[in-house]
């Protein structure tokens, strides 16, 4: 295996998960752990945020030198090497951060296959202007800076951008180089292989014990509770809120899936007149947050307590919530208050279980494809734990959410016999409390005004929105109009985020 060490480096997991890619088992570990090497046949020294010349730096741990493993250092791993040896660092005032491009100074078994000159990423203050004894410069980039050089018969390498981030174009083919033609790993991990490893992993850590989890039939919870059902079985209780805000027929596939065709001892809690009730008369967006999310923990809680003797709580954080609540610290202002399924509840005195926790989200999607999960539910649009009540702007009734039901569903269809539902990141219908006039079989109607969204993105972060053909809006609008005789007008939201967010509310 390859080992990372992690020198703090905001893309760590994204190199650990590169490496998986190529067909490598990777393990992260941070650097101030206590290290073993066994089987290991690599090692990479992440970035960091840290300069080597500070007071507390991290340094690179000892037996790591004396293993003469090879060692490929990143931006601050790099540094550490060339400090290490006698080279020399220094911080410019200015960083360098984004693309650039390198020029091949010499041969590198790194570069075999790349062009001589290509653009990389980089982020960094701190540059190696001279390299230590027995090393050579691979590369500069245009502004003459050093971007790597390496010991080769010594086997340490050293790079000052990033290979893991997509920008750099040919980083693929340098980790390849590294992994396959430097450290000779050829063995081909599987994620099936991750599955195993998990499901006993699982297994021993609950031992006899029961789990519960809040099943809420989006994708991560769905591939976290079957991957533990696999472990223990009906050990492993289940349970999912029907909280009245889902999409047409969402609680019964749920139901379908897991409690009839995989045998999970779920149990569907009804709860609609309960948060329709708290929600009347409510139509402050974060009002209807707060009211959605403490409710849910209540109706959870009363429901796991019947449950007496579980000690574990499974819930399926991926990576990209572990970053999101890492960012989210005191610094980033709140934009709204997410409350996610996942997010429960702290005072239950269970202990947590997040088999998916390393994992990103088309990994998660395979994981659940290995376990048999069906397409509907692993490929589905992102739903927020709110559902549809942050899409009705302004009081949510049972009324309403029976328009927009209708509405969501038609233009969901549409696009998915259009083979437009695979191609944009999310889309879902939004119904505004605006009426307007207008004219139904002859007749004047004054009807709802509803809007389609739909957009390309990258993990929810930013958004653009989707610049699907006219004749499928068309096709949507078409049929909106003449199906729901309550909606009157159909527009389109051409606003990206930012500044937009990409709910309405
Ligand atoms: P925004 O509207 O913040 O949405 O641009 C970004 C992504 O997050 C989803 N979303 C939520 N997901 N609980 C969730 O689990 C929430 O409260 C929530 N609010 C928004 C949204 O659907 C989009 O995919």
């Amino acid at each position: 295996k390859l080992l990372i060490i992690d020198f703090g480096s905001q893309y760590t997991q994204l190199l650990a998960k590169r490496i998986r890619d190529i067909g490598a088992y990777s393990e992260v570990v941070q650097f101030d752990d206590k290290i073993s090497l066994d089987n290991v046949k690599g090692i990479i020294l992440s970035g960091g945020p840290d300069s080597v010349y500070e007071e507390d730096s991290p340094t690179l741990p000892e037996n790591i030198l004396e293993s003469k493993l090879p060692i490929l250092g990143i931006c601050y791993g790099m540094q550490l090497i060339a400090r290490k040896f006698g080279g020399k660092v220094e911080t410019r005032d200015v960083g360098e951060f984004g693309k650039t491009t390198i020029k091949i100074m010499d041969h590198s078994k790194l570069f075999e296959n790349t062009d001589k000159e290509f653009n990389v990423w980089m982020s960094h203050k701190d540059v190696v202007v001279e390299v230590p004894d027995g090393f050579k410069v691979t590369s500069k980039t245009n502004n003459g800076i050093i971007a790597s050089f390496e010991n080769e018969e010594e086997k340490i390498y050293a790079l000052q951008f990033h290979p893991e981030v997509k920008h750099t174009t040919f980083g693929e083919t340098i980790l390849k180089n590294f992994v396959i033609k430097i450290c000779d790993i050829n063995e081909t991990w599987k994620l099936t292989d991750f599955v195993d490893e998990k499901i006993n992993q699982i297994r021993k850590t609950v031992g006899d014990k029961k789990a519960i989890i809040a099943l809420s039939g989006g994708v991560d919870s769905s591939v976290a509770a079957i991957l533990t059902y696999k472990a223990i079985g009906k050990n492993l209780k289940a349970i999912f809120v029907n909280h009245g805000l889902l999409r047409l027929n969402e609680a019964k596939e749920v139901e379908s899936t897991f409690k009839d065709y995989f045998g999970i001892d779920l149990t569907v809690v009804d709860a609609e007149e309960r948060f329709l009730t708290k929600l009347k008369g409510v139509t402050d967006p974060e009002k209807k947050r707060k009211i959605i999310g403490e409710e849910f923990i209540r109706v959870f809680e009363e429901e796991a307590s019947k449950e007496s003797d579980c000690e574990f709580l499974v819930q399926g954080t991926i990576y990209s919530d572990v970053i999101e609540s890492a960012k989210s610290g005191k610094k980033t202002a709140k934009i709204k208050s997410h409350h996610n399924v996942g997010g429960l509840p702290e005072d239950m005195n269970l202990k947590l279980i997040e088999p998916l926790r390393e994992l990103f989200k088309d990994e998660v999607r395979s994981v659940g494809e290995i376990l048999g999960l069906p397409r509907e539910i692993l490929y589905r649009h992102p739903f927020p734990g709110p559902g549809l009540a942050i899409r009705i702007i302004g009081e949510v009734t049972k009324e309403k959410l029976e328009i927009l039901r209708k509405v969501d569903d038609i233009f969901i269809k549409s696009l998915k016999e259009t083979g437009w539902y695979d191609k944009v990141w999310q889309a879902f219908a939004v119904l505004t409390p605006i009426r307007t006039v207008g004219v139904t079989g002859d007749r004047r109607n004054y009807g709802y005004l509803v809007s389609l969204r739909a957009v390309d993105s990258t993990e929810g972060m930013t958004a653009d929105w989707s610049k699907i053909p006219h004749d499928v809006l068309d096709l949507s609008s078409r049929r909106i109009t003449n199906e729901v005789e309550e909606v009157t007008r159909v527009v389109y939201d051409i606003t990206s985020k930012p500044p937009a967010t990409i709910e309405w509310e």
